[in-house]
């Protein structure tokens, strides 16, 4: 059998909840502001799920709406790789869940724990057992239910107010004429910083683990962060993983047709964007609406952009994250 020489994203789909939160909603439970919450993040408004919906839930329905887009049904897929660090139990992770789900009993399912980076990390791995033979299909699924996670309290709202609910898939496979797809993917990790956005509980590290132990004033049962020394990082980080990316496949700045950011700050993603001299034309954002949405972030982003025709053939598309651990990460695709 011939390997593929490239791998290929064959379809992409996404979920949202239905219930919009807005700014306003937040400041009747939260001190703070549509003004502060907008200037500082550009963020309006988030989706929240209904109570008792999980995160996959939310995961089946982007997948399903993944794998229709690639022109493929539910058995075609062979691999299942998932992420999330709102999982809907604490264990095992949701790709036991989703793949039930999806009714696809006895293939390979398995979680990667990234955060913000979560999807570039599964591309990649994608990318591996495409191009090796390992799997035909890969679904690869991001989803997020952080509103039952966070903690609607002052000391929290820093935090509280970045985040929403949603979930988005695409499907891997070969590329079909063997030139498009990924072109290269760049991963980073530096634990150093781990504690600067992290959650510590349940872990293993703290007795009792369980949440259920826990009283509403425990910090260690919420996310923390240092948004300050995140935000630096950030833009730090993913301009220059971006550059890393362009000078392995010889490109330039200027031959980027469409940067996908991950959506934790329209502040970040505007000065990132500054640095490359990347205009609004060249750029999709879609946190004004969603938050951030942490693994899903990329996919949707993926699919509402395809969706809305701003990508076409043989662009050059560029996917870039940074989050919690720290982990960063870049991609270049030749749609
Ligand atoms: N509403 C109103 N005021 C708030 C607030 C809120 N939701 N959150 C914080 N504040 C206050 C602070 O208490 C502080 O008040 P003080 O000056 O009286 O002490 C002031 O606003 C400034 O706080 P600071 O945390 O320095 O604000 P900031 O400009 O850094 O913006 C973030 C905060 C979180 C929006 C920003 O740091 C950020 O986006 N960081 C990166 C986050 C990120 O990328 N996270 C995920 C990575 S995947």
């Amino acid at each position: 059998m011939e390997l593929p020489k490239r791998s290929h994203i064959l379809g992409a789909g996404f979920e949202l909840p239905r219930t919009v939160v807005t700014n306003d909603e937040l400041s009747a439970v939260l001190d703070t502001s549509d003004e502060w919450i907008h200037q500082r993040s550009g963020i309006r408004e988030r989706r929240y799920v209904d109570d008792g919906e999980g995160s996959s839930a939310l995961a089946e329905r982007a997948a399903r709406k993944a794998i229709a887009a690639a022109g493929l049904e539910p058995g075609d897929i062979d691999l299942l790789i998932c992420a999330t660090l709102s999982p809907d139990v604490d264990f095992p992770g949701n790709s036991s869940f989703i793949q039930q789900r999806l009714g696809l009993a006895g293939i390979l399912a398995f979680d990667v724990r990234n955060q913000c980076s979560s999807f570039l990390y599964m591309l990649s791995v994608a990318d591996q057992y495409v191009r090796t033979g390992g799997a035909r299909h890969v679904l690869v699924i991001g989803s997020e239910v952080h509103s039952s996670g966070i903690e609607y309290a002052d000391r929290s709202r820093h935090v509280t107010v970045l985040f929403g609910d949603g979930a988005g898939a695409v499907v891997v496979g070969a590329s079909p004429d063997g030139e498009r797809g990924l072109l290269t993917i760049n991963l980073h990790c530096e634990g150093a910083y781990a504690d600067k956005l992290c959650l510590l509980g349940p872990g293993s590290l703290r007795k009792p683990r369980l949440a259920l132990d826990w009283t509403p004033a425990d910090i260690y049962g919420w996310p923390q962060m240092d948004g300050r020394f995140v935000f630096r990082h950030a833009v730090k980080r993913m301009g220059e993983c971006i550059e890393e990316a362009l000078a392995v496949i010889g490109a330039s700045k200027d031959d980027i047709r469409m940067l996908l950011p991950h959506q934790a700050n329209l502040r970040i993603n505007q000065l990132v964007a500054m640095g490359l001299r990347i205009d609004d034309e060249r750029m999709a954002n879609n946190i004004e609406r969603y938050g951030n949405t942490t693994a899903a972030t990329i996919p949707i982003l993926l699919a509402e952009t395809l969706d809305a025709g701003r990508i076409h053939d043989n662009d050059l598309v560029c996917l870039a994250a940074f989050g919690s651990g720290f982990t960063w990460a870049a991609a270049l695709l030749r749609w």
